[in-house]
């Protein structure tokens, strides 16, 4: 009986291996659009797809990441300059890819863009700091998709959304997990929608990795400035002692580390780009598979306690 269940379970995986190893043809004739590959994983997956002899057409926020983008890779990488949280940035940079990709169409949409953007405890944040984050994060992603989909369309081609672990298990306050939770909703009904029409929609959902939006001292900075603002009433009920505690945490990455192989990601991004079966949802990293995805599947009571332990409690807690 068990020696039929271990053949199965093998047998499973072999299949899957066979199906996962299957590429598509013509890369080189492919276009792939990336945001926010100014830097991080964006960036990582810009160059990688240029070496590979796609064809990439990277956005990056700021014209001197572009240039700094331009001077690393080959002369078929073409760069734009995109402000996902700004419609008219997003109609121009698709004027400026319908321009480029003609009747082909675009084979790839990779929404990688983001902030961490104000954080702390919930309590600490304005209605305004929500929006900051849930306006690039969530509205920017949906915005861009919504303007480049005729064309992804017209290419059966693919979505790759970068939501998080963040997106499966609310791991923090503020608008970051709520934005990643609505990208996986979206992903959701988007992949249900475009399969009738031969587009395949996947989800990456990386753990902790070191790069400009993890960067401890940013992190830090951003908490200060919305404890430096919060009404005083909070700060007595949480304690600048809390405060202080809350950063050490933050700065041991309390549970798991920031990796530096970034790689581990952007391979997951070409897969879900370049594979005849690209998966539905990649989980990108160690803590990812082996940590906070099975502990989505745990009961409540469970994870609170994991994710509470260590943790500082505020001044005035019961
Ligand atoms: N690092 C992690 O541990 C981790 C884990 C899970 C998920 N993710 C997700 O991975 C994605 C990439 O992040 P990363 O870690 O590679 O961080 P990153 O290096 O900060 O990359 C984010 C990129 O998005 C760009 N961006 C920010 N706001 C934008 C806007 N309004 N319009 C257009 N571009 C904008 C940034 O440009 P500027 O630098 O010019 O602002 C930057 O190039 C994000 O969606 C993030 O949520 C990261």
């Amino acid at each position: 009986m068990w020696l039929y269940l271990v053949a199965l379970v093998g047998l499973y995986h072999l299949v899957r291996w066979h199906r996962e190893r299957q590429v598509v043809s013509h890369l080189r004739d492919k276009y792939v659009f990336i945001t926010g590959s100014g830097s991080g994983f964006g960036n990582l997956l810009a160059r990688q797809l240029d070496m590979r002899g796609l064809r990439v057409l990277a956005a990056c926020r700021t014209e001197k990441a572009a240039e700094q983008l331009r001077a690393q890779t080959s002369d078929r990488l073409e760069t734009v300059t995109l402000d996902i949280a700004k419609t008219e940035s997003i109609t121009a940079a698709t004027q400026w890819v319908k321009e480029r990709v003609g009747d082909r169409g675009l084979w790839g949409l990779v929404n990688n863009a983001g902030i961490s953007g104000p954080w702390g405890r919930n309590e600490w944040l304005t209605k305004q700091d929500f929006v900051t984050t849930l306006n690039v994060n969530l509205l920017g992603t949906i915005e861009v998709t919504l303007s480049l989909l005729p064309l992804v369309r017209k290419a059966r081609g693919r979505v790759v959304n970068v939501s998080s672990i963040g997106g499966r298990l609310s791991v923090m306050g503020g608008g970051y997990c709520i934005s990643k939770y609505g990208v996986e909703a979206f992903s959701d009904s988007l992949r249900r929608e475009l399969a009738h029409f031969g587009v395949k929609v996947a989800v990456i959902e990386p753990g902790s990795f070191k790069t400009n939006m993890t960067n401890t001292e940013r992190l830090f900075q951003h908490v200060q400035e919305v404890w430096d603002r919060a009404r005083p009433e909070i700060k007595e009920v949480y304690g600048e002692k809390f405060l202080a505690s809350y950063f050490t945490a933050i700065s041991k990455n309390r549970l798991t580390t920031y990796k530096e192989n970034l790689s581990e990601v952007t391979d997951c991004m070409e897969h879900a780009l370049t594979a005849c079966h690209p998966r539905t949802r990649y989980s990108a990293g160690w803590d990812a598979k082996l940590f906070y995805l099975p502990m989505s599947y745990m009961p409540t009571f469970l994870a609170d306690a994991i994710l509470t332990w260590g943790l500082p409690r505020p001044a005035k807690a019961l």
